[in-house]
């Protein structure tokens, strides 16, 4: 799995070539190193309305004029879809919810691989609500919504896909978001996704502002 690089390398590195790394072998370097991850508990339904929800942590903000939101949805081992890659083909929306510490426990619920057609915020307790924009309900219990029409998906390979999403409309508890839309990180509470079954929450944060050019040669 190691591999020698032909290339001078820094004494004390370790280096992989990924193609001669297995799939899992990628995911696990992968998702033990690009962390946290934020987590998205997707709701999406199917083309009767039936609700689906499952958390999503190859998920982030990609851009914000025009607003894309990515999930990267495996398929099953059998090769068959997850209910909300389908739904979302089928219907052409989603809502990413936003998972806080608050939320956790109803997340990993929803991961439960449920046979299609359950209802896993039924299974989990959480509270659905009527979608603005979109046929997909958004979690009451979650501090963040946003509700997506699908902009693209991206076929990858043949495991999985990248679906990208258009933000319509937003739902936010109240109390997170100020009048400067400043969105107050403590009120959100987010959790991330490390390596393994781990998480991280978002409580120890600091400051950091980029420096201007004139700021940065002032110090020499
Ligand atoms: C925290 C967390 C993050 C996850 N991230 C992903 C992901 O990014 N992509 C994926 O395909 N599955 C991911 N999963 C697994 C799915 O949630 C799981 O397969 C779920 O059953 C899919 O449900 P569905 O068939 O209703 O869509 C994750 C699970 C957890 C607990």
């Amino acid at each position: 799995m190691t591999t020698q690089s032909p290339h001078a390398e820094k004494p004390g590195t370790v280096t992989f070539d990924f193609a001669a790394l297995s799939g899992r072998e990628r995911y696990k370097l992968l998702i033990g190193a690009v962390v946290p991850r934020p987590i998205a508990l997707v709701t999406s339904v199917d083309a009767q309305g039936r609700v689906n929800a499952a958390p999503f942590s190859f998920f982030n903000c990609l851009s914000a004029d025009p607003a894309i939101l990515a999930l990267g949805v495996e398929y099953r081992p059998s090769g068959a879809q997850k209910d909300t890659g389908r739904n979302i083909r089928e219907t052409l929306a989603f809502t990413v919810n936003i998972v806080s510490e608050a939320l956790l426990e109803g997340m990993n619920i929803c991961a439960v691989p449920f046979p299609p057609g359950t209802d896993e915020l039924a299974e989990a307790g959480l509270t659905a609500r009527p979608g603005v924009r979109v046929p997909c309900p958004w979690i009451a219990e979650a501090p963040a919504a946003f509700e997506c029409r699908h902009h693209t998906t991206l076929g990858i390979g043949n495991s999985r896909e990248i679906i990208l999403g258009e933000v319509l409309y937003a739902h936010f508890r109240e109390g997170i978001v100020d009048d400067r839309l400043h969105v107050d990180p403590a009120a959100l509470d987010a959790v991330g996704r490390m390596g393994g079954h781990g998480y991280a929450t978002t409580r120890e944060r600091f400051d950091l502002p980029t420096m201007t050019l004139e700021e940065f040669t002032a110090r020499r």
